[in-house]
């Protein structure tokens, strides 16, 4: 069996991958590198494929024989996503378009889509959960629905099982070049800079290691269903909590955290309840916090190091 995995370079994909690859799968990659590079996958057995999900020939060569896709290729920057509203629909929901005509033109019915919690949910009272009304306050989190929007569709009128997988904050190995707040502080802790924190560091995210959360994707190509997923740790976490554990991670190390004014606009609390994927897919995030992290730390040090 071939799988493609679209934006296959990046954090989730160079971590997918390999798995992908140890189950028995045939994987190709399709990535314009524009966040990640093929390099991050290392020894990578399968094939690579330069291009932008946007460009349907890139498109007929990557789909090729491909009996499922993993959809993972997104432009994932919230922020920019306010400055730039064109480029993010234009990657996220053209290119997912464009994708998911090509898989029907094909005959490829088999997708699961990397889709966002609170991104889509925006400002509600957690646990987030697949049952509440979407409300997304930046156009990536207007993207990310409206790409689920696309995949209910196809299933209702082309016979896709298309299921869209709702990740909270993921962190781990390989992602050095994210944004997101644990990449963020692992970078000045090991350039030996103070961690910025807005706010009294009391606001509370969902953390999900990146194991735990390719052990749902994983059970998602396998489940051959349509519908929505939410997939996270399922445990809240306070920003000043996260840090306390990092600093038993990278003891002797110190860790200085500087507390600057909230940012307006910021989601004081969200985590989700992961309790339908369990039912569904079996999916058990086990790995603790602390271990995640060490994990991470130790991964970041090696890259540090350039290795
Ligand atoms: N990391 C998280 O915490 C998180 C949370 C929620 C949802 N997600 C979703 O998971 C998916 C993967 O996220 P990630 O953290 O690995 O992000 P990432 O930015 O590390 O990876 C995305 C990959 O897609 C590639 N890409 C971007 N535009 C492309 C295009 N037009 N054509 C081909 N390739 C393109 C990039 O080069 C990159 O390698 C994304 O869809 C993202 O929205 C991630």
């Amino acid at each position: 069996m071939r799988v493609l995995v679209t934006g296959g370079c990046g954090f989730i994909g160079a971590n997918l991958v390999p798995r992908l690859t140890a189950a028995g799968w045939q994987v190709r990659v399709l990535d314009n590198e524009i966040m990640g590079h093929r390099d991050h996958l290392g020894d990578f057995a399968g094939e690579f494929i330069a291009g932008d999900i946007r460009d349907p020939a890139a498109l007929d060569v990557a789909l090729d024989g491909v009996d499922v896709v993993v959809h993972l290729a997104a432009d994932t920057r919230v922020i920019e996503s306010i400055a730039d509203p064109a480029f993010n629909f234009d990657v996220n929901v053209v290119g997912s378009f464009r994708l998911m005509e090509a898989m029907r033109a094909r005959g490829i019915r088999r997708l699961v889509n990397a889709s966002t919690g609170g991104a889509i949910i925006g400002d509600a009272t957690p646990p987030v959960h697949e049952a509440m009304v979407p409300n997304p306050i930046a156009p990536y989190g207007a993207t990310k629905l409206a790409v689920e929007g696309l995949c209910s569709a196809w299933s209702g009128s082309y016979g896709f099982s298309a299921l869209s997988l709702r990740f909270a904050n993921v962190y781990g190995p390989r992602s050095f070049h994210k944004g997101s707040v644990v990449a963020a502080f692992f970078r000045r802790i090991a350039d030996g800079l103070p961690l910025i924190v807005h706010g009294d560091g009391e606001q509370v995210r969902d953390f999900v290691f990146v194991d735990d959360l390719c052990d749902g994707i994983m059970r998602g190509i396998d489940y051959e269903r349509s519908g929505v997923l939410q997939l996270g740790s399922g445990v809240p976490v306070s920003v000043n909590a996260l840090i306390a554990e990092m600093r038993s991670v990278v003891a002797p190390q110190v860790i200085e955290v500087e507390y600057l004014p909230a940012r307006t606009g910021e989601i004081e609390r969200t985590w989700c309840d992961v309790s339908r994927a369990r039912a569904a897919l079996g999916y058990a995030p086990d790995t603790s916090l602390a271990s995640g992290l060490a994990q991470t730390w130790a991964w970041f040090q090696t890259r540090r190091a350039g290795n």
